[in-house]
């Protein structure tokens, strides 16, 4: 098939590339120029595991090709995928003029039948809009349907390729075929394409990001409550998780949740419900809980230092708001690295890919040192804090870590070392939920 991707962020560029990869001829659409020229000379804008090496060979075999222009890249597609910013607006709900204004603009550039399809996480009633947008001043017959995204960044690539489901919302027959022959590749192993009316579609990406919103968040209150009682975060997780109807996955207390997508699709979620004259509650208490949990190791930090940071050096592990990704979007590094700063500690950081974002942050980026690896980080540091679980902190040298660090204390807010081997080992180890 002819498909057009308008976007290219994260959700677009995965998008546009699968969908090359599975022998459909793609062409990406971005009003960035300059990521646009980088991309025809095959600079891919964004760090994705596993995405590169599909981006170059359909970039080099011609099924996947980039424009700034909307006429020519959506010229002939049969299908044209919105993958536009949502970004959230000073109350919360998110902002639909990105999509809106190219909706406006597809209108008149339609030359024949296309299926306009919402990508971005959009609040329920969007697709209407999106029809209404293009229908005044479109000649010829479409149709715009829903069909959320749910890939997770670092594996987006497998989870595009192998989703556990594919939600398209229509009730358009000729739409309904067209995504049956789009997604068969994606769903040869039994994989369902669940199809139901689009605000329901809507609703179902909202539902499913603020439902392990709240599960990770119920078990930050767990691990908050287990270091008051004395019990053990990771045996709780492991004594739930067995059960089927809780599953294993999306369980792990830390220091909160981060990304592009959880704050700000809960705080959307949100919004519409005071919208409708809803009071969701427990949206309300998983966006306090959250942000309280991002900096709770400071008041452990500080009083491991007698209630004083100012002229510490603190090592800084981790920088995304996740291993295999350099996304620092609310993440809670940047959290905490801001409150050792007003503190008056001096920090030094390190991670494996999101080092450049972060020092391109103008309030903080020119007052962190960065180290060209994780042991340099130590060198002088008075303390280590862990804050994205790349899998090179797992495993660490310790005794590279003890010949650099100033003292033995690691605080931990993602639980990567076992207690009894650090306790062995004669470290001070503050992690979340495992203390009493
Ligand atoms: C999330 C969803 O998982 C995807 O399904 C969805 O498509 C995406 O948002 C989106 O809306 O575009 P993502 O933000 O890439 O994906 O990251 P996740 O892997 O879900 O992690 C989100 C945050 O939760 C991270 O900060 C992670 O550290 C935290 N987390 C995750 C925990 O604290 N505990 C866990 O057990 C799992």
């Amino acid at each position: 098939m002819k498909l057009a991707v308008v976007g290219t962020g994260y959700v677009g560029l995965v998008t546009g590339t699968c969908f090359a990869e599975t022998g459909n001829q793609v062409t990406c659409i971005d009003i960035d120029a300059r990521k646009v020229e980088k991309m025809k000379s095959g600079i891919i804008p964004i760090y994705e595991p596993g995405l590169e090496e599909l981006f170059l060979r359909n970039s080099a075999e011609g099924r996947l090709q980039f424009t700034t222009s909307l006429a020519e890249g959506i010229e002939g597609a049969e299908v044209i995928f919105l993958a536009l910013p949502t970004p959230p607006g000073e109350d919360g709900s998110a902002d639909l003029k990105y999509i809106l204004g190219v909706a406006k603009d597809l209108g008149p550039l339609l030359k024949h039948y296309a299926v306009v399809i919402d990508k971005s996480t959009v609040p329920v009633g969007t697709a209407e809009k999106v029809r209404e947008a293009i229908a005044a001043n479109a000649t010829v017959d479409f149709d715009v349907i829903s069909n959320p995204e749910f890939l997770r960044e670092g594996v987006a690539v497998e989870d595009f390729m192998k989703p556990d489901r594919v939600v398209i919302g229509t009730s358009s027959d000729k739409a309904r075929a067209m995504m049956n022959k789009l997604y068969a590749p994606l769903v040869r192993q039994g994989n369902p394409i669940i199809f139901m009316d689009e605000r329901s579609a809507e609703m179902t990406k909202y539902a499913a990001n603020a439902f392990l919103a709240v599960k990770i968040t119920f078990m930050n209150e767990i691990a908050n409550l287990c270091e008051r009682v004395g019990a053990n975060v990771d045996d709780i997780r492991r004594g739930i998780g067995t059960d089927s109807r809780i599953g294993k996955r999306f369980l792990f207390a830390g220091i909160g949740y981060g990304g592009s997508c959880f704050p700000k699709d809960v705080q959307a979620l949100h919004k519409t419900s005071e919208d409708y004259a809803y009071d969701f509650a427990i949206l309300k208490s998983v966006m306090t809980v959250n942000e309280d949990q991002k900096t709770k190791l400071i008041p452990h930090v500080e009083s491991y230092f007698g209630g004083d940071l100012k002229g510490k050096t603190i090592a800084v592990w981790g920088l995304a708001f996740k291993p295999y990704t350099d996304d620092i979007r609310e993440a809670p590094a940047l959290y905490n690295i801001r409150e050792l700063l007003a503190r008056g500690a001096s920090v030094k950081a390190y991670d494996p890919e999101a080092m450049e974002n972060v020092a391109n942050l103008s309030d903080i980026g020119p007052k962190v040192t960065f180290t060209k690896d994780a042991y340099s980080a130590l060198v002088d540091a008075d303390a280590l804090m862990i804050m994205t679980e790349w899998p090179q902190f797992r495993t660490p040298e310790f005794e590279k870590i003890e010949t650099r660090l100033k003292n033995k204390v690691i605080f931990d807010g993602r639980n990567v070392y076992e207690l009894d081997d650090m306790r062995e080992r004669g470290y001070t180890y503050i992690s979340v939920g495992r203390e009493k």
